[in-house]
């Protein structure tokens, strides 16, 4: 019977044979998941396999109430059904700042030259090597076997996806010889352009998903629940760097690559260690000039310090290491035509003019929308609707229209008009003297910021709630489900309006409100940062998170702050990296009443941790406020404040009754002046670092 059943389109089916079939589904593929990843003796082809979970998932979303507890949808190695573990990085996995031209590289190897105070004619080594276009996994070893793979995450937490890296063909499970006891490993998992040709070929015969790219194609494959999947879709990995390690491997960048080979990892073939700028470049272009004809994307070259002491004291700023730089391939780019310009209104209320392209393939990806960012970029360029356009791609940026082609008829059309009120809620669009962007005063009754700021709070680097994604924040505000942040977690106790509607179900619903008690505590940084405030990033929120410590705190100093001249005020402008600019944002935020109830709503449903310092208890600087003034002789004033928040350290640019530490060199004069007055403890650059080493 399962035979006649089985040639019946999902869509065909009743009830009695959707549950008959998704039964018959989940026996089938389990036996075949046994067969190709236990026993290494499949019985069908790939196609067919992927043709019977096509058939699982499409059946599935048509009779969500159906969904099996042993579907194959749903099983996973080890991890619970609900998705992935979460696991925190040891270290942090860093992104890489970005280089465009020779001259960036220069100033790159002239801010290492720097930092690290290096005569100008000492070598700095650099080992350059392709920067793959995959997705960053950690891999740990315990005593030389495999235990742990994970994504990458925001940085700090990823998703334990260990049992799918087991299946790649490339990863040593087992590592012999001189090996530390704890190792991690970090490098690319990418998929090969024969082998996305290769699926996408079988995903469009099975009618199941197209990937854009081989990297969305890997990362779907690496995500996926269930490890069989992975294991037939064919990656490749490449490692590339050092993440925790127990002992001295090496002692420089390279030798740490022949580490690796030695242990049995693939690194890549095309590295090289290079002595000087010239070879640095030299490299970067003859690879750019082969780089169509790899089996794999890259998007440009990684430049790395080759001493690994050096790196060391070179740490990082912001999410990115001061000790290497990527260095970008110019865009790829195409012609095509504006069809229409239409406004976008953000979730802070910035309205974005937004070009909608007749569809043109750009660098393998189609696209048919390009940002034209504000209203002097469109007035400049002069682009108007019906204009042929050269649009570019840079790496995973959105795309962005580069010139007008002249055809003749460019003066014909009419100048595009910027308007002045909002599109989406009619309020007032502003733009203030000497700022780029106009913005919609509508705040929270502008449904483009109240939507945009509702999604921003469920996003990953804020609440992270899982399996609440735009679409359904979309669909709850339209029917008045929620309006504000806090109705989020409210959606827990509105069990009759949520299961019964469309695509949701009793399974969706307690999916959805496990997700939101797992949220119910998350750190300040977080929680600063899902507020959504303009200007405020995960960088400067975890620079306030530090700065205040608790909600509490930061809360009384915002509110404080507002006043001017203020201690409150005054500390608020001494922190490293805020500018003006993004305090008049916090402070105009913390000014409307509304934004002030919203937080109090949220600390009435989530509980926010303190923020903690990384682990330097026993540091002396650990929680002290330090002063650098004067000149400083050992080290750069950089280095010098980046070691002291390394141990911990607050790094203030004045002196008040709050600073423990002023290190003042050669010819400091007023905040010394200033110390000396109130009593705060004068250290010389010598006397410091002889506080820190002890
Ligand atoms: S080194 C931060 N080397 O690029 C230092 N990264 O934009 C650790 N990537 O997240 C990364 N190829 O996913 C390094 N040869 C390479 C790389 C590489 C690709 C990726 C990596 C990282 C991203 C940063």
């Amino acid at each position: 019977m399962s035979g006649s059943l089985r040639d019946v389109p999902p869509t065909d089916l009743l009830p009695m044979g959707a549950a008959a079939e998704l039964k018959a589904l989940s026996r089938e593929i389990a036996e075949h998941d046994e067969r190709y990843y236990q026993q290494d003796a499949p019985s069908i082809s790939d196609a067919v396999y992927d043709a019977l979970r096509a058939r699982n998932d499409a059946i599935e979303s048509l009779f969500p109430d159906m969904v099996r507890s042993d579907s194959p949808s749903k099983k996973v190695g080890a991890a619970p059904a609900a998705g992935f573990r979460k696991v925190r990085h040891s270290k942090p996995m860093l992104s890489l700042g970005n280089a465009f031209i020779a001259a960036d590289v220069a100033d790159f190897l002239a801010g290492v030259r720097r930092f690290l105070k290096l005569a100008d004619d000492e070598p700095i080594e650099i080992v350059a090597e392709p920067k793959i276009d995959g997705l960053s996994v950690s891999l740990t070893y315990n005593k030389g076997r495999f235990v742990r793979g994970a994504t990458r995450g925001d940085g700090t937490e990823g998703e334990d996806i260990t049992a799918n890296i087991r299946t790649l063909a490339d990863l040593p499970r087992v590592i012999e010889g001189n090996v530390p006891d704890v190792l991690e490993v970090r490098g690319e998992v990418y998929m090969g352009k024969a082998a996305f040709a290769e699926l996408n070929a079988r995903q469009e015969a099975t009618g199941a998903k197209i990937f854009a790219n081989p990297r969305n194609a890997a990362a779907g494959s690496l995500r996926q629940l269930n490890p069989a999947v992975t294991a037939r879709r064919t990656l490749g990995l490449f490692a590339y760097a050092m993440g925790e390690v127990s002992g001295n491997v090496a002692e420089t960048h390279w030798d740490f690559l022949a580490c690796l080979r030695r242990w049995g990892f693939a690194t890549n073939p095309l590295g090289k260690l290079c002595k000087n700028l010239d070879q640095v470049l030299g490299l970067y272009e003859d690879t750019e000039a082969h780089r169509a004809r790899l089996d794999y994307d890259i998007d440009g070259i990684v430049y790395k310090v080759n001493r690994l002491d050096w790196q060391a004291r070179l740490g990082m700023v912001s999410r990115s290491p001061r000790w290497a730089i990527a260095h970008k391939f110019p865009a790829e780019k195409a012609k095509t035509i504006v069809e229409s310009i239409e406004i976008q209104v953000g979730r802070t209320g910035v309205l974005t003019p937004v070009a909608h392209l007749e569809p043109v393939t750009v660098g393998g990806v189609v696209v048919s929308r390009a940002t034209l960012h504000n209203e002097d970029y469109v007035a400049e360029k002069d682009i108007r609707t019906g204009d042929a356009v050269v649009i570019y791609r840079a790496g995973d940026v959105i795309p962005r229209v580069d010139e007008v082609i002249d055809d003749g008829h460019h003066d014909e059309r009419p100048r595009f008009v910027f308007p002045g009120v909002c599109p989406e809620c009619g309020s007032q669009a502003i733009r203030e003297d000497g700022m780029a962007a106009t913005h919609c005063v509508g705040g929270l009754v502008c449904p483009a910021q109240a939507v945009e700021r509702l999604k921003h709070f469920v996003s990953r680097g804020a609440f992270d709630i899982e399996g609440l994604g735009g679409k359904h924040i979309e669909a709850f505000w339209d029917d008045g489900l929620i309006s504000t942040l806090g109705d989020v977690f409210r959606l827990a106790e509105r069990a009759t309006d949520v299961v019964d509607r469309e695509g949701w179900g009793r399974t969706s619903f307690d999916n959805l409100v496990a997700a939101l008690t797992e949220r119910r505590t998350l750190p300040l940084d977080r929680f600063i940062y899902a507020l959504g405030i303009p200007q405020v990033g995960q960088a400067t929120a975890r620079t306030l998170a530090k700065q205040y410590g608790s909600l509490e705190a930061w809360s009384i100093a915002m509110n404080d702050a507002r006043i001017i001249g203020s201690e409150a005020r005054e500390e608020l402008g001494n922190i490293n990296g805020i500018g003006e600019s993004v305090i008049a944002d916090l402070l105009a935020f913390f000014a409307e009443p509304h934004n002030r109830e919203v937080i109090k709503d949220l600390r009435g449903l989530v509980s926010v941790e303190d923020f903690s310092a990384p682990a330097t208890e026993n540091s002396p600087m650990a929680g002290k406020t330090v002063v650098f003034t004067g000149t400083l002789e050992a080290l750069s004033r950089n280095e010098a404040k980046a070691r002291a928040e390394s141990l911990g350290a607050k790094v203030s640019g004045s002196v008040s009754k709050k600073t423990d530490y002023v290190v003042a060199g050669p010819g400091a004069g007023s905040k010394l002046k200033k110390a000396q007055g109130l009593g705060v403890t004068v250290l010389t650059e010598e006397d410091w670092l002889v506080l820190i080493s002890g």
